[in-house]
């Protein structure tokens, strides 16, 4: 059940997503892998709800779902705040910081800001030798200098085996920057990428660059780049992320045909700055991504208290073959899929079949859970979920669905809860199930959807397209249930060929 507040506010905590114990965050940063731990830095704001001078903030899990948040890791200092980056093992102290074998290194921006002058920005390492527990900042900091004020973040780090070098991808305005160094230290640049190509409606930042294997075939790779792209007060969809694939000798990104086209990594409004884990074990090989679940429209205004701010669930990401193209594939960890418990399976089945099977389950819908429903080509199908007490036409919910007609899966959350803290929040949000997204398995589209106390995250077309939006369902609105077209259910026809929803989280 949802904790209420003395005013009657529900508890918008995830259930299983991480958000602070306490105040702000925004992006993801220093995502890394070492000795057993999945660490997760975050820009926060210590000392209030809303964006101020940034820190990095620290969690830790050892399976990607139950975070523990650790002590504060980075201060701003005399070179200015703490902005967005990454952290490395430095496996073979090419950096020296380590007297006795690997440490962390994480490599941030300093952004410095005087009144009445433009700011600055620069980036600047830190390390740690206690498994990230406690950080020294480098006496040489920064160590890659910005020549004027200008956007010059969000430093992405990583080792380039075959050409035996560290490489940064840093966002430089319009364009991401790429730098190579030996030692962390000593930086030079080997090449820009983003000119007349992708989406520039808003200052680029928080890059990513990685190589996938296609279909897991290790003599096939593509190397997929994440860009980022600032919100705009005149452009509804506000902060976002788009990705080009292709190829990358470790100096120069050379895109492929595919990325001519402007491609996002998600059609909601709420999945921004996300990037990927570092050093994950090469026998597990996963490439596992994360991002921060909000908007700059309207990322200060959210309706919580006491924190404001979530992450995503993680997720996989990989690259499959389907036609003639390679599509970015994204699915939830298996970590996240051993936490759910079956409560209802359902075949074949009219809307009015399934809506009697989830009356009689409301009673024990948790929070948190997942639906997983297979939806026959060509049929119209909603779920509503968060729904409020009230009429059928006046219920108040978050409806999720295939729109036949329009070929388009949407998220509509224009009766979601609270909306009226952003004129922008309300809304119908809406992706292309044109092929590979709708290829079909046995003539049915799959939609999997995590639903949380303030989030959904849908992935139709086993992951080939993802929606992900916040919502602030009403206290007490945690009703379900589904529609479909009305056409299909007159000649007694099955709205779906499979529903299953699970709990996920801890309660029964
Ligand atoms: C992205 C971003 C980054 C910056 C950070 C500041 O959301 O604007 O470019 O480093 O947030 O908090």
């Amino acid at each position: 059940m949802s904790v209420q507040t003395g005013r009657q506010q529900p508890d918008y905590r995830g259930s299983y997503h991480f958000s602070p114990k306490a105040n702000w965050i925004n992006d993801p940063n220093g995502l890394v892998h070492y000795d057993g731990e999945y660490h997760l830095f975050f820009q926060y704001h210590p000392f209030g709800t809303i964006w101020g001078p940034m820190h990095w903030g620290h969690a830790v899990s050892s399976d990607l779902v139950h975070w523990e948040e650790l002590n504060i890791a980075l201060v701003p200092d005399e070179h200015g705040a703490i902005f967005s980056g990454s952290a490395v093992v430095d496996w073979n102290n090419t950096s020296g910081f380590f007297s006795d074998g690997p440490g962390l290194v994480a490599v941030f921006t300093h952004h410095a800001e005087t009144p009445g002058r433009p700011f600055i920005q620069h980036q600047s390492l830190a390390y740690s030798a206690d498994r990230g527990r406690t950080w020294t900042k480098y006496e040489g900091n920064p160590v890659l200098r910005s020549e004027a004020p200008a956007d010059f973040r969000d430093p992405k780090v990583f080792w380039h085996a075959d050409t035996s070098s560290w490489v940064m991808i840093l966002a430089c305005g319009q364009v991401v920057k790429l730098f190579r160094s030996p030692d962390l230290k000593n930086w030079t640049e080997s090449s820009s990428f983003g000119d007349g190509i992708g989406c520039h409606d808003g200052v680029w930042e928080c890059p990513d660059l990685f190589p996938l294997a296609v279909d897991g075939d290790s003599s096939r790779i593509i190397w997929v780049m994440l860009v980022s792209v600032g919100a705009q007060p005149n452009l509804a969809e506000g902060s976002r992320t788009q990705y080009f694939t292709g190829n990358f000798d470790g100096r120069t990104f050379v895109p492929d045909e595919a990325s001519r086209q402007i491609r996002w990594l998600d059609y909601g409004r709420d999945n921004y700055a996300g990037v990927s884990w570092s050093d994950v074990p090469a026998e597990d090989g996963r490439r596992l991504y994360i991002g921060w679940m909000s908007n700059w429209h309207y990322a200060n205004q959210t309706p919580t208290e006491g924190w404001r701010g979530a992450m995503t669930i993680v997720r996989e990401l990989t690259l499959e073959t389907h036609g003639a193209q390679t599509v970015l594939v994204q699915r939830p960890t298996r970590e996240l899929e051993e936490r759910r418990r079956p409560l209802l399976e359902l075949g074949r089945s009219s809307a009015e079949e399934l809506n009697e099977a989830l009356d009689k389950l409301a009673p024990r819908l948790p929070d948190g859970y997942e639906v997983t429903v297979r939806v026959p080509e060509g049929v119209s199908f909603g779920v509503r979920v968060k729904e409020g007490a009230g009429a059928a036409d006046v219920k108040s919910g978050t409806l999720i669905g295939v729109d036949a007609a329009a070929n388009t899966l949407y998220v509509d959350r224009t009766r979601s809860g609270v909306s009226d803290f952003h004129e922008l929040f309300a809304g119908r949000h809406t992706a292309p199930l044109h092929d590979p997204v709708a290829e079909s398995a046995g003539g049915a589209l799959e939609l999997r959807i995590f639903v949380d106390r303030s989030s959904v995250e849908v992935f139709a077309g086993d992951g080939k397209a993802a929606v992900t939006d916040l919502i602030f369902p009403r206290a007490g609105a945690n009703g379900i249930s589904v529609s479909a077209d009305e056409a299909e259910e007159k000649e007694g026809a099955f709205a779906v060929e499979e529903f299953r929803l699970y709990a996920i989280g801890g309660e029964a």
